[in-house]
């Protein structure tokens, strides 16, 4: 993944270079690469042609960048440290942060359309690849999430809307990096069905993971402010139920996450063991 976000960045000249400076600046401090790791074990999980999909799975990873860097936004989380370093309005400014933002969320598409993906897939598979990703991605999906986020700031809130919050802001992402991953690798109906469900549950597992690490979690290693959802009263998992009880549902949901996977062989051990880790993780 790091070698092929690296050739595939975009680098452009003057005038217009600190755009794609800002967005190399961000992407390559590194993150755990879950999403597009995702895609190609889902990918792996039917049998697919993996190797072609990096593009594909460069996209993923280009879109959540973009939405971390304006998650990081004063407007929204009002965030200085992101993977370890600066966050990228800190160094380059609110406009170019903001216009790096647009940038790899544009890029995402051009990726996922790009001349390597359309001759490594079938077209009618590709462009559904495309839809679920800018339905994940916009006001049904992410989009949709951050803006309940933001709105329930400091508000009371009940379990089925924390549910949406968390399912939307982050969970959509998730699930279509697994969804996108059985579709590009050519999954029966079935498969995709599974593995949509699995990407669902581990999506809303993740999300209460980061609430967790959030409180409990380690600066250093989570490479973000420890207590910023406190100090933005955001409606989070631990907030609402208590660490414990946020603890117990990631494990349930985790279950039910390996629970979809029963039918597969051991081709799906790679989304196992991702289920795992995304639970067990501390950064
Ligand atoms: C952080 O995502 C934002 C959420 C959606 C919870 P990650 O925890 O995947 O961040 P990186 O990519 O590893 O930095
Ligand atoms: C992230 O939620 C959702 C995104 C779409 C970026 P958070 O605001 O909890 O993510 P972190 O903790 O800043 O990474
Ligand atoms: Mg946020
Ligand atoms: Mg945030
Ligand atoms: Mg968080």
């Amino acid at each position: 993944m790091e070698s092929t976000l690296d050739r595939l960045l975009p680098t452009i000249s003057a005038p217009s270079a600190p755009v794609t400076e800002a967005m190399r600046y961000s992407i390559m401090a590194g993150g755990k690469r879950v999403r597009p790791i995702l895609l190609m074990a889902g990918s792996d999980a039917v049998g697919g042609n993996t190797e072609k999909l990096l593009p594909a799975a460069c996209a993923l990873e280009c879109l959540h960048t973009y939405s971390l860097i304006h998650d990081d936004l004063p407007a929204m989380d009002n965030d200085d440290l992101r993977r370890g370093i600066p966050t990228c309005h800190k160094v380059y400014g609110e406009a170019i942060a903001i216009l790096a933002g647009d940038g790899l969320l544009n890029y995402a598409f051009e990726l996922l359309s790009s001349r390597e993906m359309r001759e490594a897939v079938d077209p009618a598979l590709l462009n559904e690849t495309i839809s679920i990703f800018g339905r994940a991605a916009g006001v049904f999906g992410m989009i949709g999430g951050q803006t309940a986020d933001i709105l329930f700031e400091g508000k009371p809130i009940d379990a089925d809307t924390l549910s949406f919050i968390h399912r939307h802001k982050t969970g959509a992402l998730l699930a279509v990096s697994v969804e996108m991953g059985a579709v590009l690798g050519g999954a029966k109906p079935e498969q995709r069905d599974a593995l949509s469900k699995f990407g669902q549950a581990l999506g809303l597992t993740f999300q209460i993971i980061d609430d967790i690490l959030d409180i409990v979690g380690d600066e250093k290693k989570i490479g973000k402010p420890v207590g910023s959802d406190t100090r933005n009263q955001k409606a989070t998992y631990p907030a609402l139920f208590g660490l414990d009880a946020a603890r117990t549902k990631a494990q349930d949901l985790l279950n039910q996450a390996l629970e979809a996977l029963s039918d597969f062989d051991h081709r799906a051990e790679p989304l196992r063991a991702i289920a795992r880790y995304v639970v067990e993780r501390d950064r």
